[in-house]
């Protein structure tokens, strides 16, 4: 490296009076090589220079600013795996001008997920991105201390009686969109025999808007849906994607659609709760009653555009996560007759009435359904909706010894101003952790001392150990292998409505039709949306039950 070091040095000087006897042919020609030099001297910054002994190792790449932005964006899980292979659990990637030091294992998950939240951010990491859609005064854009009440504000709304009286609305939603939506047209041609196809997630986004805004938004949303609620919500929607994570603000139209799309909605949720003050509505059960009779510590009430913004980020929070986990489920179905036909053994023995026929869903029943239940909990760890949960680092952190093997000068240190990265998807992947990971085996979730097993028990609710942030006690979890709804102070608070919400979906569908997959296999995944979807073509067949 010394005699490396020399020749640069030697280099650089007769570059430099070279430059200094042909300046203008010089500027002309940086300009026209700029890039070219860029990538040069990228290049030699990484290979050359000494680094810093307390920074994590960095991802060699070419391109300056692009960084690994292309191999973390087109299979973020891969590229993971080959940088945990050369670099270890704990390595930093520049992501289009960002350094991103990224934390795997269940160790990484803890240091990340379980990190004081003075040093790790996550308002620091997200408000670029959530707050043009959410709205001020809510979620990113408050101090975490009061996101936390505001979490603990939408648990009420969230409440065992609220969750019952869901259940059969959305079973009555599923039938209806059946009975009529285009993508079960020959199932309401009543033919037993024949099959017809729908595209399993166009299918299921229509399914959870209906069937969330029914429940959760309220009867006013659910109403609006056939209306101008729907565009509004497409051009929001337009606004929560990689390139507004990645450029915040760009002078392209999906941004200016999004501003207004905004504005509109908002005023949208400010009209309905000015109604609901002024008449008597029927609307005990949505967030929306809930949210108007809570009152932070200081005894303040919500004001009305902070209600607005909570339920516009519930609707954003909810929609894609349970509309992509319905459809990877779905498509594990279709494609797994033995897990299809065992689910619907499961419904015949719970709820069948003979001749094709079924006692309505319970909420208290939908729990106990073990096969149900594996398959939701399966297709969450082979396809958790958020791939990368990012803070923002707000002071140098040490990286514990246990977590990274230490540089020869001590631990390292991630510095203030980097992002940090845990991936459940990597640790729900992992070969040393769950035998045939790649392999959805339902079964998994059945066996006493598997890895699943003991997984869930760290992560769930009933057995992990718990801790309040100021919204309830939640088990921590940070440290499970298996945490598809997150873990610590920013855990998802709509794991339950979203389980209740899927496992009717699931329900439903399968009491009424049989599935198979169109093609011989489950479709990759697209890593270009901000939840994880199916790649097109991604049909499912189905045909009506014959019961005779
Ligand atoms: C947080 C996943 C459904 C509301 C999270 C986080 C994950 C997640 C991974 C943690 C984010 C982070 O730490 O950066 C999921 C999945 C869902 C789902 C997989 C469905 C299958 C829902 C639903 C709602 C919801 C239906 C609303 C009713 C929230 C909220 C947070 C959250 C409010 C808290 C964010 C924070 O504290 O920073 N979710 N979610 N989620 N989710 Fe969910």
């Amino acid at each position: 490296l010394p005699i490396i070091q020399g020749h640069v040095a030697t280099a650089l000087h007769v570059a430099q009076d070279y430059v200094v006897a042909n300046p203008i042919r010089c500027a002309v020609l940086a300009v026209l090589y700029s890039p070219i030099i860029a990538i040069i001297l990228n290049v030699l910054r990484q290979i050359v220079i000494p680094k810093d002994p307390s920074l994590p190792p960095e991802v060699f790449h070419w391109l300056p600013i692009v960084g690994s932005a292309i191999q973390y964006g087109s299979d973020p899980l891969n590229f993971f795996f080959k940088c945990r292979e050369k670099y270890g659990d704990v390595f930093t990637f520049v992501l289009l001008g960002r350094k991103i030091t990224v934390a795997l294992g269940n160790k990484g998950n803890n240091f990340v997920l379980g990190g004081k939240h003075t040093s790790f951010s996550a308002e620091d990491a997200y408000t670029h991105l959530t707050t043009p859609v959410f709205g001020k005064d809510v979620v990113y854009d408050v101090p975490n201390e009061v996101f936390m009440e505001q979490k603990k504000f939408v648990k009420f709304g969230l409440s065992a009686d609220n969750l019952r009286s869901y259940v059969g609305m959305i079973e009555d939603e599923v039938e209806e969109f059946m009975k009529n939506d285009g993508s079960f047209l020959i199932y309401q041609m009543n033919d037993i025999n024949e099959w017809g196809r729908f595209d399993v997630t166009e299918a299921m986004s229509g399914l959870t808007i209906l069937t969330a805004s029914r429940t959760l938004q309220g009867k006013e949303v659910r109403d609006g849906l056939n209306k101008s609620f729907s565009e509004l919500y497409n051009d929001l929607d337009g606004g929560f994607t990689p390139l507004n994570f990645m450029f915040p603000n760009l002078p392209l139209e999906s941004y200016r659609r999004r501003d207004r799309a905004h504005a509109k909605m908002s005023q949208f949720y400010v009209d309905i709760i000015n109604k609901r003050r002024e008449g008597n509505s029927d609307t005990d059960h949505d967030m929306i009653a809930a949210l108007m009779d809570q009152k932070y510590r200081d005894g303040r009430s919500l004001r009305d555009h902070e209600i607005a913004h909570i339920m516009i980020a519930l609707l954003m929070a909810g929609q894609h996560t349970s509309s992509a986990t319905s459809s990877w489920a779905l498509l594990h179905i279709a494609h797994d007759q033995a897990v299809q036909k065992a689910l619907y053994e499961e419904q015949v023995k719970y709820f069948g009435a003979g001749e094709g026929k079924f006692r309505p869903l319970t909420h208290e029943e939908l729990r106990q359904l073990p096969i149900l239940d594996s398959v939701i909990r399966e297709t969450l760890r082979m396809h958790p909706p958020l791939h990368s949960l990012m803070r923002k680092v707000r002071e140098d952190v040490p990286v514990p010894p246990t977590l990274s093997a230490p540089s020869k000068d001590g631990t390292y240190v991630v510095p203030k101003g980097h992002f940090v990265l845990s991936s459940a998807y990597v640790s729900q992947m992992d070969p040393l952790v769950w035998s045939k990971p790649n392999d959805f085996n339902a079964a998994r979730w059945s066996e006493p001392d598997g890895a699943a097993a003991e997984a869930f028990r760290v992560y769930s609710d009933e057995t992990g150990e718990k801790v309040d942030y100021g919204f309830g006690a939640v088990s921590k979890g940070t440290e499970s292998p298996y945490q598809p709804f997150g873990a610590g102070r920013h855990r998802c608070i709509g794991e339950q409505f979203a389980y209740l919400q899927l496992g009717t979906v699931i329900s439903t569908i399968i009491r009424k039709v049989e599935l198979r997959l169109e093609s011989d296999k489950v479709p990759d995944h697209n890593y270009h949306t901000m939840i994880v979807m199916p790649k097109k073509p991604r049909n499912i067949c189905y045909r009506r039950r014959n019961f005779n």
